[in-house]
């Protein structure tokens, strides 16, 4: 071999140009070499452009899928049109000619993303397979997000509720943190009677998270009861957790009180009523007439002997000289006084005309009347048979003025002195005892001169809520 065709040859193993190969291979020893050279180099540089072309479109599709995914998440947040509908416009985007769509197109019309058609079998899969991939992500973030709050409730349920920590009371097992709590039990009603026993309690209870209760009652000996109410404080008497109220107080009287064991207090305040249906006898007689809320109608009567203890001549003028009529109880004719006093001060003289009547007396004023109406029936509207008058309980006063004659007509109740009675007559203890419209209820004509004691709170009670005395103890709502 020459020295020009050793040279040759070494340039084409060290790779030198193929032109120069080409022109000058002539001289080499023969055409199969050259062109297994020229063949080799070429499948080389087709396989790794090919091979360059696969990693820079996967590189492309990566970037072009973190982009879309970015895209996606963004969108989302912002609350904008759904994934889909982003896809379908997104070649346009690299096609400035290209029309933009704004309608979701079906998948055979779309353009592949690399500027051809693709067919629709092939769209579709991949668009299933993608919808499929979404929602299995979804559902896997359901999961975690379930997960999570399970896991958390579950730890804070064990850790405030203790369950599996027990606390063992008598024979019951009590789970989680214990509260004791020492509490009064008082008696649970707006009224109370007056006679009648009323007890007060305490109670340990013992209570776990899940409201399993044991109650230990305590020693009663230890509880006191003090009655603050000053007009009370004689009439109600204590024994240990036990107060009896005493039939002298009136209805409508308040009793405030506080029960207290070691440092524990609590305040009650009842209202005292009286059931009228305990305060009769099977012959209609009232067994309490000695009560100034004692209640005197056609259905509950005074018995024929009966005749208050305490009655005297109330300090007030009277229209006439019968001085058997000018008697009221004690407290009804110191209150009359007052109310006489009172109303003077403001214009208004007022003269007694009739207070209390015995038995007796009643017996010849509804003769009178009979005798006056021509029947007992009319009579009765206008004047109580003898046992069913208020007057003979002392407590009743009738009352008129010069204006009207000194006489026991209607007409007061429209006179001045006649409203100032009907407006001002409660803060003495007085209700009007048959007013105007009550006459069913009543049994009675209107009275407006007519007035009975009660004392001061059943009057304040009656007045304030236009009763009559029989709604009163018929309603549960005072
Ligand atoms: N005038 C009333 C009703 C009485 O006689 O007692
Ligand atoms: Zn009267």
């Amino acid at each position: 071999m020459s020295k020009k065709k050793r040279k040759a040859l070494k340039d084409i193993f060290n790779g030198k140009k193929r032109d120069t190969l080409r022109n000058k291979s002539s001289s080499l020893s023969s055409d199969s070499f050259r062109y297994e050279q020229n063949h080799s180099n070429k499948r080389k540089k087709v396989r790794i452009r090919k091979r360059n072309d696969g990693l820079s479109r996967q590189l492309k599709r990566i970037k072009k899928q973190v982009k879309y995914n970015i895209g996606t998440f963004l969108q989302r947040i912002a609350g904008r049109e759904n994934v889909s509908n982003k896809r379908d416009t997104r070649h346009i985007n690299k096609n400035p000619n290209a029309v933009r769509r704004t309608k979701r197109v079906e998948p055979y019309e779309r353009h592949s993303s690399y500027g051809g058609y693709r067919t629709s079998t092939v769209y579709t899969r991949r668009r299933i397979a993608r919808r499929r991939r979404r929602t299995i992500v979804k559902i896997k973030r359901i999961f975690f997000i379930a997960f999570v709050f399970v896991t958390v409730f579950l730890f804070s349920f064990i850790a405030y509720y203790k369950p599996f920590k027990t606390t063992v009371v008598g024979d019951v097992t009590l789970r989680g943190d214990v509260t004791y709590k020492t509490q009064i039990i008082g008696v649970d009603t707006k009224n109370i009677k007056t006679g009648t026993n009323y007890a007060f309690n305490v109670q340990n209870v013992i209570e776990d998270h899940f409201n399993n209760k044991v109650i230990d009652n305590v020693d009663k000996s230890l509880i006191t009861i003090n009655v603050t109410s000053e007009n009370l404080k004689n009439k109600v008497s204590v024994n240990k957790n036990v107060i009896n109220i005493d039939d002298s107080v009136t209805s409508g009287s308040v009793l405030n009180m506080v029960v207290s064991y070691k440092k524990l207090s609590k305040s009650y305040s009842y209202t005292i009523k009286d059931n009228l249906s305990e305060e009769i006898d099977k012959n209609m007689i009232i067994t309490n007439p000695n009560e100034y809320d004692a209640v005197v109608n056609k259905e509950r009567h005074l018995s024929s002997s009966y005749k208050p203890s305490d009655l005297v001549k109330p300090n007030i003028d009277f229209m006439q000289s019968n001085e058997s009529v000018m008697y009221l109880r004690k407290d009804a004719a110191k209150a009359l006084e007052e109310l006489c006093k009172d109303a003077q001060s403001s214009g208004y003289k007022f003269y007694g005309v009739s207070g209390f009547r015995s038995y007796s007396l009643q017996v010849d004023v509804y003769k009178d009347n009979i005798a006056q109406y021509g029947n007992e029936e009319d009579a009765n509207f206008y004047s109580a048979k003898p046992g069913e008058s208020e007057h003979q309980l002392g407590l009743s006063m009738d009352l008129s003025t010069k204006e009207v004659n000194y006489q026991l007509v209607e007409s007061l109740g429209d006179t001045p002195a006649g409203k100032w009675l009907e407006e001002n007559c409660y803060k003495y203890g007085f209700i009007i005892r048959f007013p105007k419209d009550k006459e069913k209820i009543t049994g009675y004509s209107y009275e407006p001169w007519h007035i009975r004691y009660v004392g001061k709170d059943l009057a304040k009670i009656i007045h304030d809520n236009n009763l009559t005395l029989e709604e009163y103890f018929e309603s549960d709502k005072y």
